[in-house]
């Protein structure tokens, strides 16, 4: 009997299988092949057109194929692709004026480097030579990254390898409120509650001489967690009676994403030590970096080069994707098809007996799924919706300690008719999963 011939995405999956790590996570029973895309629409290797509501993990900030962005990276790659930091470089230069100036950080400097991951390991590095420690106190359910170091500082175990860490780690609250005993406490008092537990956890598991703490202001592979405004600035204050320095991880909540604000630290009345971005920064290349005190940056003690990081390409696609972003407001569409996308949902599904929380800011938003009736986490249900959304033309995310909690975050020029079009597909797979739940 003929055997019958893979699709293309079927070939190309046994492909990966075969030569890429098997925790290397594909979304879909069918894993699909992003080929091209429009605005907010991709289409895959076979054809099907998305509606895309994962933003490449929040990383197309100004939409795909922005013609604004692909001329300057066109114009950029025609004359010069790289350089190296051993030579001064004029993008790398004045990307990183603009991002000093946007900082709102006193005489900041800027370090470039090509991921999240190197950015938050290059601030925690930062932080322990200029406090002369190792200790480092960590957020419970952030990611920070999956190198030695930022592993370590991640508090969900399903991102977190293994403990062979640089750093000595203690863990304090998140704000985090669903199955968290300070949970039922307003927003005053759970602050207030969470403040108490830092210090006590600074008084009883670490040596006093604490390097920095880091976190994300909206905790994103944790799933959209939104602590209370203000929250980290009442951290904070702890934090400078000790000297503990204050890293805000804006991977995901930079530049504008999160609606009310460019940053997110600025919900919460501070400004941090060090910043770390990368993701919507480059609309799709690889740049990452921090911003901080300059003091703190020059701190470095031996030479220390970055062969990509603010490379010739890197810097201008990334300043094009910025002019882009502030010229058109993005932030401000962010608050608004943010505020519209979360009422909606709370309408239309906060009720269903599988759906435990919607919650977000901006375009940053999750919808925990539960066992009905219990605080159980439902990886199963959340699978199912991504794989119903994702049949009906929709791509969107998951996070959650458990894999239960649905991320929407579409690219930050998202319209209110594509938010439509959108929150229907979502609804009515919902809808599905709560009549097989219930
Ligand atoms: C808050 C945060 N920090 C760091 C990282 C690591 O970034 P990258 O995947 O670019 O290394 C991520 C990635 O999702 C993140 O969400």
């Amino acid at each position: 009997m003929a055997m019958a011939t893979p699709s293309p995405h079927g070939e190309l999956l046994a492909r990966h299988r075969a030569v890429l790590p098997s925790w290397l996570s594909l979304y879909y029973d069918e894993p699909i092949e992003l080929v091209s895309g429009e605005g907010r629409y991709g289409v895959d290797g076979e054809g099907k057109r998305y509606l895309d509501f994962f933003a490449r993990i929040f990383t197309t900030s100004a939409g795909h194929n922005v013609p604004e962005v692909v001329d300057a990276i066109k114009e950029q790659a025609g004359r010069l692709l790289h350089s190296s930091t051993l030579y001064l470089i004029r993008p790398m230069v004045e990307l990183a004026e603009r991002i000093a100036r946007l900082s709102t950080i006193p005489e900041a400097k800027v370090f470039f480097v090509n991921s999240g991951t190197e950015a938050v390991e290059s601030a925690l590095m930062l932080s322990c030579i200029a406090r002369a420690s190792n200790q480092v106190l960590a957020v419970r359910h952030s990611y920070h990254g999956r190198s030695f170091a930022t592993m370590s500082v991640t508090g969900n175990r399903m991102w977190s390898a293994s403990s062979l860490s640089p750093l000595n780690v203690s863990y304090v609250q998140s704000g985090y409120r669903l199955r968290s005993p300070f949970g039922p406490l307003d927003d005053k008092e759970l602050t207030e509650s969470c403040v108490r537990d830092l210090r006590e956890v600074i008084e009883t598991t670490t040596a006093g001489d604490v390097a920095c703490m880091i976190a994300e202001p909206i905790q994103g592979v944790g799933g959209f967690v939104v602590p209370p405004d203000g929250f980290f600035g009442a951290m904070k204050e702890v934090l400078d009676e000790y000297g503990i320095l204050f890293i805000s991880d804006e991977v995901q909540t930079g530049w504008g994403r999160t609606g009310e604000h460019f940053w997110g630290f600025e919900a919460h009345d501070l400004v941090p030590d060090l910043a770390t971005f990368a993701k919507g920064l480059g609309n799709g290349l690889a740049i990452g970096g921090i911003v901080g005190r300059g003091d703190l940056i020059d701190s470095v003690n031996a030479n220390s080069i970055s062969t990509f990081g603010g490379n010739p390409l890197a810097a201008s696609g990334a300043l094009a994707n910025l002019d882009y972003l502030l010229s058109h407001d993005l932030q401000g569409n962010a608050l608004t098809v943010g505020r519209y996308l979360l009422q909606e949902l709370n309408d239309r599904v906060a009720h269903f007996g599988v759906v435990a929380e919607v919650r977000g800011k901006g375009l940053m938003i999750g919808v925990e799924l539960v066992e009905p009736g219990t605080l159980v986490g439902s990886p199963a249900a959340a699978k199912q919706v991504l794989e119903t959304c994702r049949d009906q033309g929709l791509l969107i995310g998951l996070g959650g300690l458990y894999g239960n909690v649905l991320r929407i975050a579409p690219p930050m020029s998202v319209t209110i008719g594509e938010a439509t079009d959108a929150l229907e597909i979502l609804t009515d797979a919902l809808m599905s999963v709560e009549r097989l739940a219930t």
